[in-house]
């Protein structure tokens, strides 16, 4: 494995998903010869910690990783902490010295990576000091990685857009979706694209319909304050599903490069219809958990989590309808849904096939037979299954079900690097395939802000699901209407 040279740069240092995503990931890039010796690593938060410390925190996080202590040590050893006001201009300076110093101690290149692994408030701030105290270098790369949320609407994206892009350039800009490091999401690609059977079948006159589920088991935990100004909606919809459906949708690329499949995504995006806001209540439903006993033990409403209103009206749950209006697709709906303590965490996609013409196994040739459904397994397990009807045996000529079914190994899915390891790997290699353009994110708050919007000017009758169950009764009825029902493959 070739050697990457950078230096990372890493706003919220000492936060959550730097401690269990960032580190080990960027361990497991060290393990197999990305990282190597020119690499450093600048922790940056409010805290007071020191070199020390924070080498000890970051061995922490890599504790089941690491096959010796020694190996974990001298990972840490490139790791380097500085407290950080991100509003003060004396810090920036101080971060500037620290950069330059580990650039020539390490030979970095002058390649930067700044990871803001912390609250969107301070990213306008953040980008615009990087840039007036000349952190951004001249000669080596320098790329921006940020997380979600991206604004809580398009309005305020467009804002912090604007903020970014007066410091880095669209194509500096890494902007995480970390279903696109998936290693079955990115596998949509080769089911589509390497499979003459299913391409040549991709389309309306073959395809019923699409199911998106990404289903969690587990409710806000502590993230209730996040989750109150978010919801459903915001914090899946608009960027993990839609992500998944523009794959999906989108037309073959002419190449398998990032440009290339953007232009696609963002053709399939711009294609999804915008709702008026009356027809919002006939594509979408929502939902809130309750309390209910899972197994013998009480399991908390979402109104009695903590940081929770015990009023709150905000959906832990959704489901929808999404058209996409080009030739390929008018007439076939993707329903997705999503939500929270549900009946148990899994994310998969099904295709579900048009019928026969006839039946010719049942008497009277009209009652339809099962659809072929192609099922796309995300997580936890991940693999694909193909439903087809066969004849069963014995004497006459009745049909039965059977499922051609192919799940990578426990040991396999262990195996393959996990979404951040890719994803910093994609950003190094400069490859910004699976990372969202501004006009994907754009495009995507125009969609569900209608859908807010309109959900905002009525009360719904909250909480409308139990934990453990599979969502509220109006997400069964939304397909229900269309002659359809949620498919779920075990
Ligand atoms: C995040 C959401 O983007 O994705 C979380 O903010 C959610 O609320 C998580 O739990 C789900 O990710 P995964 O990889 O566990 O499906």
């Amino acid at each position: 494995n070739q050697e990457k040279t950078a230096l990372f740069t890493i706003f919220g240092g000492t936060g959550d998903l730097a401690k269990r995503k960032l580190y080990p990931s960027l361990y497991r890039l060290y393990k197999k010869g990305f990282l190597k010796e020119h690499f450093a690593v600048i922790g940056t938060a409010r805290r007071e910690w020191t070199n020390d410390y924070y080498r000890e925190i970051v061995m922490e996080t890599i504790k089941d990783l690491a096959d010796s202590t020694e190996e974990a040590t001298k990972f840490a050893s490139h790791f380097y902490y500085q407290a950080h006001n991100v509003t003060d201009t004396e810090h920036y300076s101080e971060l500037k010295e620290l950069s330059t110093k580990l650039d020539e101690k390490y030979q970095l290149e002058n390649n930067r990576i700044y990871y803001l692994a912390m609250s969107p408030n301070f990213f306008g701030t953040i980008t615009e000091h990087l840039k007036a105290e000349e952190l951004i270098t001249n000669d080596g790369f320098n790329r921006l990685i940020i997380e979600k949320p991206f604004g809580h609407d398009y309005e305020s994206a467009a804002i912090l857009n604007d903020q970014i892009r007066a410091s880095f350039h669209e194509n500096q800009i890494y902007r995480i979706d970390h279903y696109l490091g998936k290693e079955m999401i990115q596998n949509i690609s080769a089911v589509r694209f390497a499979n003459a059977i299913f391409e040549s079948m991709w389309n309306n006159r073959y395809i019923d319909n699409i199911q998106i589920t990404l289903s969690e088991s587990i409710g806000v935990e502590e993230r209730g304050g996040y989750y109150e100004t978010s919801g459903a909606l915001r914090d899946m919809v608009q960027n993990h599903i839609l992500q998944v459906v523009s794959l999906l949708a989108m037309e073959p690329p002419i190449e398998l490069k990032d440009e290339e499949i953007r232009e696609e995504k963002i053709k399939a995006l711009r294609s999804v219809r915008i709702f008026k806001p009356e027809e919002v209540r006939h594509y979408f439903v929502r939902g809130q958990y309750g309390a209910s006993t899972v197994h013998d033990e009480k399991s908390l409403g979402y109104r009695e989590e903590q940081n929770v209103d015990p009023a709150s009206q905000t959906e832990t749950f959704v489901a929808g309808k999404v058209m996409i209006d080009n030739f390929r697709w008018a007439g076939v709906p993707f329903y997705i849904r999503t939500g929270k303590k549900l009946r148990e965490k899994g994310t998969q996609i099904n295709i579900q096939f048009k019928g026969m013409p006839l039946n010719l196994f049942s008497e009277d040739h009209t009652t339809p037979q099962e659809p072929n459904v192609l099922t796309i397994y995300i997580q936890p397990t991940e693999g694909f299954s193909l439903q087809l009807n066969s004849k069963k045996i014995g004497q006459g000529l009745e049909t039965e079900l059977l499922n051609l079914k192919h799940k990578n190994s426990a040991e396999t899915s262990a195996n393959s690097p996990e979404a951040y390891e890719k994803l910093i790997l994609d950003c190094l290699n400069g490859d910004s395939t699976n990372f969202t353009h501004w006009d994907e994110v754009a495009q995507s708050w125009k969609f569900v802000d209608v859908i807010r919007q309109a959900w905002n000017k009525e009360t719904p009758e909250f909480p409308n699901y139990p934990s453990g169950s599979m969502g509220p009764v109006c997400s069964d009825q939304l397909l229900e209407k269309d002659g359809f029902k949620w498919f779920w493959n075990p």
